[in-house]
């Protein structure tokens, strides 16, 4: 497909601000988000406020309406609970003291996606809740630290699997970063395990190439289970827990620039 050649990933000034003003919005809304999660709010409420928010200012959520290989995603946002990894679907689910919950979305602005998730704590949780939380959170940061302009591909994910192997936690392997830009999900794919990834170790981060790191990091074994009731939830085979946070991430000539920090939500060095 033409939009997929290799020159065409690398944006000009004009698209990079494209792209920033789409991670702005999209980690401005992370920030409504965070203000309404306690305990009783169910997913729907969250998903809810991420559908009316987008549309109050113009713009639209990228999940709804996504087509898998079971029909199309429903919601407006993913809601990923304990032993879930990604791709939970919101429901009348209210969060109850101790779960972690991610939430996961995209909004696309003017034609350009800003993709970001976060992981919240309904506190008090168990310190293994909280210990995996935060390792996801340092294996995102550990990442972006770990590349400049001109990196391979699998640097992010070797320092994603240093980062959880200190922490004796696993790195899912079947869901990965991705490309981002006019199109939700476009190449390179971004391993965030590249061991068996020889193209990961061939491609490099250009500047102006814009990608996700999402690492979902498991309490347990990092084998995954898809849903067969609703084909989109998946869960840790064993029941770990797992956590994850995702960033829009533009390479520039200077270094990463992540896109999608939220003014109000945890920074580089946080500790949960
Ligand atoms: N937001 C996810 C990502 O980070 C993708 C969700 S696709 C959906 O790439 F259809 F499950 F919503
Ligand atoms: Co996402
Ligand atoms: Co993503």
């Amino acid at each position: 497909m033409l939009y997929n050649r290799k020159r065409r990933l690398k944006l000009d000034e004009a698209e990079r601000q494209q792209m920033r003003a789409a991670g702005q919005f999209n980690a401005r809304l992370m920030d409504e988000v965070r203000a309404m999660i306690k305990p009783g709010v169910t997913t729907n409420d969250i998903d809810r406020l991420i559908s009316t928010y987008t549309q109050d200012h113009g713009h639209r959520c990228a999940t709804l309406g996504y087509a898998g290989q079971h029909g199309p995603y429903p919601k407006s946002c993913c809601t990923s609970i304990n032993d879930v990894i990604c791709h939970g679907i919101p429901s009348d689910y209210a969060l109850r003291e101790g779960d972690i919950v991610n939430v996961d979305m995209t909004s696309i602005v003017d034609g350009w996606h800003g993709d970001s998730s976060e992981t919240f704590l309904i506190e008090p949780v168990s310190d293994l809740a909280r210990k995996v939380t935060q390792c996801s959170f340092d294996c995102l940061w550990a990442a972006i630290d770990a590349i400049k302009p001109g990196s391979r591909v699998s640097e992010i994910g070797e320092a994603i699997c240093r980062n959880a192997r200190k922490n004796t936690f696993s790195v899912v392997q079947e869901y990965v970063g991705h490309g981002v830009g006019r199109q939700f999900h476009q190449p390179p794919t971004i391993p965030h395990d590249p061991t068996s990834s020889p193209e990961a170790r061939r491609q490099r981060l250009e500047p102006g190439v814009c990608f996700t790191i999402e690492p979902m990091i498991n309490t347990g074994t990092r084998d995954t289970l898809l849903s067969k009731r609703d084909g989109w939830t998946v869960r840790t085979k064993d029941g770990g827990l797992s956590a994850q946070f995702e960033h829009t991430i533009l390479m520039t000539e200077n270094g990463p620039e992540p896109l999608t920090v939220p003014p109000n939500g945890p920074q580089r060095g946080h500790k949960f």
